[in-house]
């Protein structure tokens, strides 16, 4: 194969214009959205490119050709920021920010009025870029503010940011920039559109939609996602200075060919801003991204040096935050849902109304005290209050309805009419649990979603009918469909159909926590899920576990290990697990990190013949779990052969060598010794 060094100058030449003019319009069309030339004629510069470079082994990771490269990754590794990326201090009015804006000046002992950078504060997700050379050289997520996640390859995805700037003498030099990564409210929507088209399914919020895209271990999920980017700061530089104001700092980036947000102001004085931050809420709904406020910052770099910062935020800078959103609408209906553990909850059917960056047309009343609090009857008009990721709420009735309807709880299960119990103080639950079809759709739907087992395509539309249908009676029932079976189902095609079963067998491959999450144990969400993994490592340990070793999790309280216990010890809900192992289900046993040195730390452990009560795979797992190594045949250095029904040669051998040997009973009681005392 050609390397660089046969390439021809002239061939280099060419490529490295291309890779400019690729970059060059790959700003003019995604950052400023000023086209130069037709998609057609970009396509054809990008060809060119890769025709070159693929020729004459040109290929290099700061080339606009290798936006989505490489493989995906089996994890984020973690990065250390050099810089903590800190939070900002929050002023929610005029009084709190005229605050802020005095014990700057009082700071930065300047008599005249301090002027300030003014940006919209964006709703999307921190990120640090480092630029060595001039060249991307690694992005991260904010993580902690300590330290983050290598997410290179899907920055590198992301057409705003480009993988060399544009600028003169910057050999030598380092550069971090920090900025916010979003999905504007076009690219979502469309987004949507193609999503809900090819998949039935929608996104809910633009930002949770952009963390969890940024966080992909494969880069191609990654740039299927119209990802934006706006730059707020510089984090660490050598080599180079900065311009002494934020405000000029901006231009600099602006001209290296990075997004900048042109929604700043430079402001000289308080009142300025705060006219800034009244002209930016008013011209909220119409940007084309969704932001939470506006954020205020000390212009000049010196003083916000000489103010510095505290362990959380720094002193030269704030958030105006926006009031939540509110708008009114009108009550059409009060339907009762079944969540997924049978919970009966009073929704509000509403005459839809676009609030805080969604279009609302449901919002959950929570349970029948919140209807009578509000005094609410269908036919009224509420207020509704949507912030951030918060569920859309009724914050208040507005008006009365003409002709008002009285909300009453319903005396049987709306989904499948069995009897409704009191769950404690004000909630209601259906008594049918799996039999019930809400509950088990829900099941179903959870199973699948992204942070369970991640089953793309399996969307609520389709499970509604697999479990109606009665394909789906159990979360396992997913893992028998055949693809003949579900393009009979609406919407779908062979094409859909085949990728479903491709989606549903990947699936089967997963981590402990995941596995955990999608079981849908009470009060057990994907963080506890997490915790529970990390902390015991595999399935078996987690299964023998009494409260006392489950309340040894962080986050996991009486309750919790309370549910856990229940869940497991319901012989319905092991059969489940059992049919998912067999079917498949896998995931890969880890280091249990909370117990401690583990007991078979060390030794190594040969097992031979037949076990009745478990499998081998188990009986291997519940070794690893306790530290052993477990080999495949007898030698000086085993510790102990598990011989079962019918053990042969490594059972003579080990005889022979003198090594402790075990039968199943003893190897059960061996076992429960050894995890009880972890
Ligand atoms: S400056 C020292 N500017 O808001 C912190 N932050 O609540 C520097 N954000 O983590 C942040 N737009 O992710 C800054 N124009 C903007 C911003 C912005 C959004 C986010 C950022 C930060 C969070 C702090």
């Amino acid at each position: 194969m050609a390397t660089s060094e046969d390439a021809p100058a002239d061939i280099r030449r060419e490529v490295d214009s291309l890779r400019e003019r690729v970059e060059h319009h790959n700003r003019q069309y995604h950052t400023l959205d000023r086209p130069e030339i037709t998609d057609a004629e970009y396509d054809a510069l990008l060809a060119r490119l890769e025709e070159l470079e693929t020729r004459f082994g040109l290929q290099s990771p700061d080339s606009p050709s290798q936006r989505v490269g490489g493989k995906p990754l089996p994890d984020l590794a973690a990065v250390r920021h050099e810089l903590p990326m800190l939070s900002l201090d929050k002023a929610f009015n005029e009084g709190e920010f005229r605050q802020f804006a005095s014990r700057a000046a009082k700071w930065a002992e300047i008599e005249a009025e301090l002027a300030f950078c003014c940006e919209p504060k964006v709703d999307g997700v921190a990120v640090s870029l480092m630029y060595r050379d001039g060249a991307l050289e690694r992005g991260a997520t904010r993580g902690d503010g300590a330290s983050g996640e290598d997410i290179t390859h899907n920055i590198r995805t992301i057409r705003d940011i480009p993988l060399r700037l544009d600028g003169e003498n910057l050999g030598g030099t380092r550069i971090e920039i920090r900025g916010e990564v979003f999905l504007g409210k076009p690219g979502f929507a469309a987004l949507n559109a193609r999503v809900r088209e090819e998949e039935g399914r929608t996104y809910i919020n633009p930002r949770n939609t952009a963390a969890g895209a940024i966080r992909q271990l494969d880069p191609r999920n990654t740039a299927r996602l119209p990802l934006e980017m706006f730059c707020y700061s510089v984090g660490v530089f050598e080599g180079l200075t900065l311009p002494p104001t934020l405000f000029e700092t901006f231009s600099l980036l602006d001209a290296w060919g990075l997004a900048t947000n042109p929604g700043r102001r430079l402001c000289a004085g308080v009142d300025d801003c705060l006219t800034y931050c009244r002209e930016l809420l008013e011209k909220r709904s119409g940007l084309d991204y969704e932001i939470d406020g506006a954020v205020i910052k000390l212009n000049r770099l010196d003083l916000q040096r000489k103010l510095g910062q505290t362990a959380r935020s720094p002193r030269w800078a704030v958030a105006w935050k926006f009031p939540a959103e509110e708008k009114s609408a009108k009550v059409l209906a009060v339907d009762f849902q079944v969540g997924r553990t049978g919970t009966i909850t009073p929704v509000a059917r509403l005459d839809p109304v676009f609030v805080g960056g969604v279009t609302v047309s449901n919002a959950t009343l929570h349970n029948m005290d919140e209807i009578a609090k509000l005094g609410l009857c269908v036919g009224d008009t509420v207020v509704v209050r949507r912030a951030g990721d918060v569920i859309p709420q009724i914050v208040q009735v507005l008006k009365q309805g003409e002709e008002r309807g009285e909300v009453a709880m319903p005396t049987a299960c709306p989904a499948c009419g069995s009897p409704i119990e009191p769950d404690g103080e004000i909630q209601f639950r259906c008594t049918a649990g799996l039999i019930c079809p809400a509950q088990r759709r829900q099941a179903v739907g959870h199973f699948a979603s992204r942070a369970a087992m991640d089953i793309e395509g399996l969307g609520e539309k389709l499970i509604g009918q697999l479990v109606d249908s009665g394909k789906v009676r159990t979360v396992a029932d997913i893992y028998r469909l055949q693809a003949e079976e579900l393009a009979e189902c609406e919407r779908m095609g062979p094409k859909s159909a085949a990728n479903l079963v491709a989606a549903i067998a990947k699936s089967r491959q997963t981590s402990l926590g995941r596995f955990l999450a999608a079981l849908g144990i009470r009060e057990v969400g994907d963080a506890t899920a997490a915790a529970l993994a990390d902390h015991f490592g595999d399935l078996d340990p987690l299964l023998q576990a009494d409260a006392e070793a489950l309340m040894a999790v962080p986050d996991v309280g009486e309750i919790v290990a309370e549910r856990i216990r229940d869940f497991f010890s319901n012989p319905d809900n092991l059969a489940l697990i059992a049919a998912l192992r067999e079917a498949g289900v896998n995931w890969p046993a880890q280091e249990p990190r909370g117990l401690g040195e583990k007991p078979l730390a060390g030794q190594t452990f040969v097992l031979t013949g037949t076990l009745a009560g478990m499998t081998r795979n188990d009986a291997k797992s519940r070794l690893a779990a306790l530290g052993a190594k477990v080999a495949g045949s007898v030698s000086k250095r085993t510790d102990c052969v598990i011989a079962g029904e019918n053990a042969g040669s490594k059972l003579a051998k080990a005889q022979e060598l003198g090594i402790r040997t075990l039968d199943e009973p003893a190897f059960i009681d061996f076992l429960q010794q050894h995890s009880g005392g972890a």
